[in-house]
Order: C-alpha cells, then structure tokens, then sequence
C-alpha cells in the first residue's frame, strides 16, 4: 500500500489512522520514499508545543531545487515544466522543458552569486506573473538565498516596509506589467520604495513592458545582459532541513504585517504530498493554478508542489477579463488543461458574465477542478461544477492559509465524496479540532467551533520574521498546546468540515486576506481624520467588501465628503494598494466602545450588513447612545 498516493476511500482512512497513531511514522515514511536528500535526518520531529519551537526532519540535508529540477533531468527532461501563458492572447505561449528551466535557474543562481547574494541572505522579488518570477525564486533556493516575494499589486509603501522587515540586499523587477489593457510600471514602484529602504544594495530589472525607466548607477542593472554572459550550469547549496526556505507576509489582525518563514524539508515535503493528492496529478496532465506566485497558493501550488512532482504547470500572466471574459475558458481548451485551481472570487465574477462565455468551450480536458482562499457559497460551487466542471469533475475545496504551507483540510478526487461548501476531511496527518470558548475541545458531530490543529505538521510555518514572541503569541496561546487558525468551523453529521470564516480581525476581501490594523493606520494618517474602524460585509462578487467607519477631528468638518473619502481610499492605495480600498465609508461622531476602550465591532459589523435585528446587550458599552445614530446614519 502505497504511503504517499491516497487511492480509495479505504485506502485514505488506513493511512489517517496511521498518520495519527503514528506521525512520525508517516511523515518518515513519505519524507523517505519520494526525495532526493543529501543526508537524512536523525529523527523526524522535535517539537514543543508551548515554545512554539518545531524541528522536522532533524539535521537532514537537501536542496529542494534538485528536488523540483534535477532528479526530474534523466526521465523528464523534455518534459515541459512550465507553460506561460502571456496577458496579451496575440503573443506565443512559451513552453520551458525541465531541461531549460535547469539552464535558466542555474544561470539565474550564478547571476545572484556574482551579485554577492549568499546563503541566508534576503531577496525581495517584485514582478509579474513571467517566467522569470519562477525562475528568481529557484535561483533563490538553489543558492539558499531567502526569498520573499511580494505581490506586486501593492503600493510602494508595502512593498518598502516588507523590504525593511527582513532587511532584503537585493530587489528583483521588471520595468512594468501588463495586467488587461494596463501597464503597471513596476519599477518607478521600486524606486519609490527604496527611497525608505536603504538596505538594497542592488535591483535587477527584467524588460518586459519596455516603459521607460530610470536606472540607478552602481545599484540597478538590466538583468538579460547578466544571463547571456551566465554559465548554464550550477552547483546548488547544500541547506539544512530547517533553513528558511523563504518569507510571505500576510495580514494580521493587529500591527504590521507577519514575515511567515518556511523552512526547507518539511515544505516540500508537504507541498509535494499534497498536490499529488489534491489533484491527483498524473504524469502527463497539464495543471493550472490562476493565483499569483506573490500568495501561498502560487508559491506551494504553482511553482513547489507541481515542480516537486514533475508536473506541467501553467503561469498566466494575464486576468480573466481579458480581452473578455472567456479567457480563462479558452486558456483550459488552448493548453488543454486537467486540473483547474482557483479562487471564488473569480468564480463569482465570472458567473456574473453572459454564460456564453464558458459555454463556448467544452473544457472536456478538465478532471479536477479547486477552490482556495475563501468560504465558496452555494451558488458558486453549483455554477462553478456544473459549467466548468460538466458534473463530472470532483470540485476540491481546499482550506489552507499562509502559515500552514500546504493544503490542510480537502476532498480528495475520486476518493472522498464531494459536499457542496464543504472543504470536508482532513488530508493525513492534519488532525484538526473545535474548541469552544472555555478552550475545551468539542467532540462529536454537528457542532461548530474555533478550528484549531492538533499536531504539529511539516509545512508549518516556524516563526514570523525577526518576532518569536508574536508568532507564539498569535498561534499557540488562546488555545494552550495547539496552533490556532483564527477561521471558525462547523463539523457536520459525517465529521466534514465547512469553514465558516474569520474569527479575528482579518477579512478576506476577493481571497486576499486583509487586517483591519493596518487599513485604519492608513485612514489615520489622513489630517482631517481622528480615528478609525473597518469591518467586513457581505458581497456578491467579493465575498467580503471593505466598510469603514471614519471619526473626523473637526465636527461638523466642511468638506465634502465625498472629496475626502476619496483621499481616504487614495491614502489607502499608497499604503497597501488597491486592493484594500473601502467600498462604502461612513463618517460618525463616535464608536461604539467597551468600558476599555475596546471598539465593539460585531455591532458596527451588523450595521455594515444592515441588520438592526440584535444588538446584544449594549448598555455595557461606553457611549451606547452612538450605536442609533450610527444606525441611522449608514450608508
Ligand atoms: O479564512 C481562511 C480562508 O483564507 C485564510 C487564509 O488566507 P491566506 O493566508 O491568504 O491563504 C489563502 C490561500 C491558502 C484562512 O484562514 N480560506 C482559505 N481557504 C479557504 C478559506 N476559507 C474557506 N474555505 C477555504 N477553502
């Protein structure tokens, strides 16, 4: 029986057993079969619970990148890795065999170590969705260099503070972007950026947009130049299993922005097992995952996880409404795609649209099609089964987040049973609980309850960068001696698992997760503004928008409102980016408040969604008198 492909029902819940009973076992079993390691380890896991402090594969060592490239070489050489897919439909596809991509990321790896990037260095990559995003983050980890990419949706002052976080020496760019009929150029970004960030010592710039730029002597080079004189050949660095591997930030619920670390072994161990099972790829399938490498899903489920496994994966450098809407549909007919991983925001939008548009395409290539990032409704999973997926293809909706690495709680095709809604059970050795609000944990079925997760896993992340305390603090403390997730779950009659959402201060606005800290920060920094609150409502399409609550200093402000909500999303842009721009802002005189000071937000989230049914008991608060006339107020 085979440990590291799940093929029956009875064959999944053999191996949960055992993954439970025996975790070490398990993850030893797997860790050995599948990789290429240059020593292996001492003993699978250390680990304690209170410290946070976790160790698999203990003084193993490896490189994942002859893992994702060169053990591919003999048998795959020619095998294509890598189909990108170009924003502008008129211009080729590329197709880069295993082979290739060995000569680029090992030119690509050379380049860094002439450029004085060594082992344990950080490297901010800031680029589109091109080839050589991929490309920079192997080359990273094939030199043992950190990376931490950054989605380049985000405004300079993000992508700044990210920089400063972990002290990155180096920036990978391009001069622009093309997203639809946009340009976005990236590089005057940058320079903006290292203006406040005066630990970059060198950008390389990619050419793809031909926008003009400025290049900065002695710290920006054009990169092309540097790969023609490159030697296609390199020696990877021999790192240990728990070396970073890279940093991703996310949101948190308060403050600046986390600096997740993952480390080596342990992430491509878990990345590989999961996506060979998620998607139950087979070798000459074509998979397409439509996130951005800049996220966790692109990151594990884009480059790792398919690469680990010798598959073909697509990179779409484009969007789905471009030139219209049927572009994802005719890339899955074009490249004749087999499995399909995106997100419910896009399903949403693209139900929208004139079902021409899919209809078009018989997408008979398809066998599995995947959710991430959000709950997906009811209604977009029956369109998103029936349109795209014929009713014959298992929908897996996979629940997961940055800090878990890999894909956590997911059917299984062709082996567990689909549920609409539900992302249903555990993947082996993910043993996940309900905890109710006395931190008891809550057996049986049909209950619901703050997910938490049991064991520690081997894709976790270990830390937040340069913040033990807090990474400690955020994920192992309201629940002693288990790591909480911050989402909600309900456990039905059959023990699946429907995630019903957030539980903190973190909204997923169109799967991109979002903490109301720093949005506020950004609306405070605006002049006229004293203070500030964001809640999330409901969306059709979004699945979450942004509603804020804004105090002004001067009551009775004169200016137009609407004048000085727009500087309030513009001030927002600048900070984070478009993304986590408010789609309604209301301005009050006050917020509803406990007696310390605490801002009551389950009421302001109620108005934001227009329920006026239950307050609760609000006679505790503050200043009770404010929730009528914030009521009366909304917008
Ligand atoms: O709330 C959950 C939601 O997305 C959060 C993690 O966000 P992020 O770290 O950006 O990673 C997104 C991609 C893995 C989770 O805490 N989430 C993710 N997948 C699902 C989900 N909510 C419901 N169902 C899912 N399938």
């Amino acid at each position: 029986m085979s440990y590291y492909k799940i093929d029956s029902l009875e064959h999944y819940f053999k191996m949960y057993k055992k993954s439970v009973r025996e975790p070490r076992k398990f993850w030893d079993k797997i860790a050995d079969e599948h990789f290429t390691w240059y020593q292996k380890w001492e003993k699978v896991i250390e680990f304690d619970m209170q410290e946070a402090k976790f160790n698999w594969f203990v003084d193993a060592k490896l490189n994942i990148t002859k893992n994702c490239i060169d053990r591919h070489l003999a048998r795959r050489g020619d095998k294509t890795a890598i189909i990108f897919e170009p924003n502008n439909p008129e211009e080729l596809a590329q197709h880069i065999s295993y082979n290739e991509l060995y000569a680029k990321v090992a030119k690509m790896a050379n380049v860094l170590r002439e450029q004085g990037v060594k082992k344990g260095d950080r490297v901010c990559i800031y680029l589109p969705m091109i080839p050589e995003l991929a490309v920079s983050v192997l080359a990273c980890a094939r030199i043992g260099a950190i990376h931490s990419v950054v989605f380049a949706g985000f405004s300079s002052a993000a992508v700044s503070s990210r920089i400063n976080d972990s002290e990155c020496k180096m920036v990978i760019t391009s001069d622009g972007s093309y997203r639809g009929n946009k340009v976005i150029d990236l590089k005057i970004i940058v320079d903006e950026a290292l203006e406040k960030s005066p630990c970059v010592e060198k950008v390389l710039v990619v050419k793809r947009t031909n926008s003009k730029v400025t290049m900065k002597a002695d710290r920006d080079i054009w990169l092309q130049p540097l790969l023609d004189e490159a030697v296609p050949n390199n020696v990877a660095e021999i790192m240990d299993a728990e070396d970073p591997l890279f940093i991703l930030y996310t949101s948190g619920s308060t403050g600046k922005p986390k600096g997740m670390v993952h480390t080596t072994a342990g992430y491509m161990v878990q990345t590989a097992y999961s996506f060979k099972n998620v998607f139950n790829y087979e070798e000459n399938d074509v998979y397409w995952c439509t996130a951005d490498i800049g996220w966790i899903t692109g990151h594990s489920y884009i480059l790792y996880g398919p690469l680990l496994n010798g598959a073909t994966t697509v990179i779409f450098e484009g969007v789905p409404s471009y030139p219209d809407f049927s572009r994802f549909w005719e890339i899955i007919e074009k490249h004749q795609v087999n499995q399909f991983y995106t997100a419910p925001t896009a399903i949403r939008a693209l139900a929208k649209e004139n079902i021409d548009f899919v209809q078009r395409f018989p997408l008979k290539s398809l066998k599995v099609i995947g959710s991430v990032g959000e709950p997906i409704n009811e209604e977009a999973w029956h369109w998103y089964n029936a349109h795209v997926g014929g009713k014959r293809c298992p929908l897996v909706d996979t629940w997961w987040q940055t800090e878990t690495g890999s894909i956590m709680i997911s059917p299984i095709p062709f082996v567990t049973p689909t549920k609409p809604t539900y992302a249903s059970l555990p993947l082996p050795g993910i043993q996940p609980v309900l905890m109710d609000e006395l931190r008891n944990e809550i057996e049986g079925n049909q209950v619901t309850g703050s997910l938490c997760i049991k064991f520690p896993w081997p894709s976790m992340a270990r830390t937040i960068w340069g913040d033990h305390q807090r990474y400690k603090e955020t994920y192992f403390t309201a629940f002693p001696g288990k790591y909480f997730t911050g989402d909600g779950a309900l456990r039905d009659e059959v023990g699946y698992y429907r995630i019903t959402g957030r539980v903190d201060d973190v909204i997923i606005v169109s799967g991109h997760n979002l903490g109301t800290a720093p949005i506020e920060d950004a609306i405070n920094e605006h002049p006229a503004v004293a203070e500030s609150a964001i809640v999330g409502f409901p969306h059709d399409i979004k699945g979450n928008a942004l509603y804020g609550y804004v105090i002004l200093k001067e009551v009775g402000e004169s200016r137009n409102q609407e004048n000085l909500a727009n500087e309030i999303n513009q001030l927002i842009s600048d900070q984070i980016g478009p993304i986590a721009k408010l789609d309604t802002i209301q301005f009050v005189n006050g917020l509803p408040k406990t007696r310390s000071g605490k801002i009551m937000r389950r009421i302001l989230r109620k108005i934001a969604e227009g329920d006026f049914s239950n307050f609760g008991d609000i006679s505790t608060l503050l200043n009770p008198e404010i929730v009528e006339e914030i009521k009366n107020g909304k917008l």
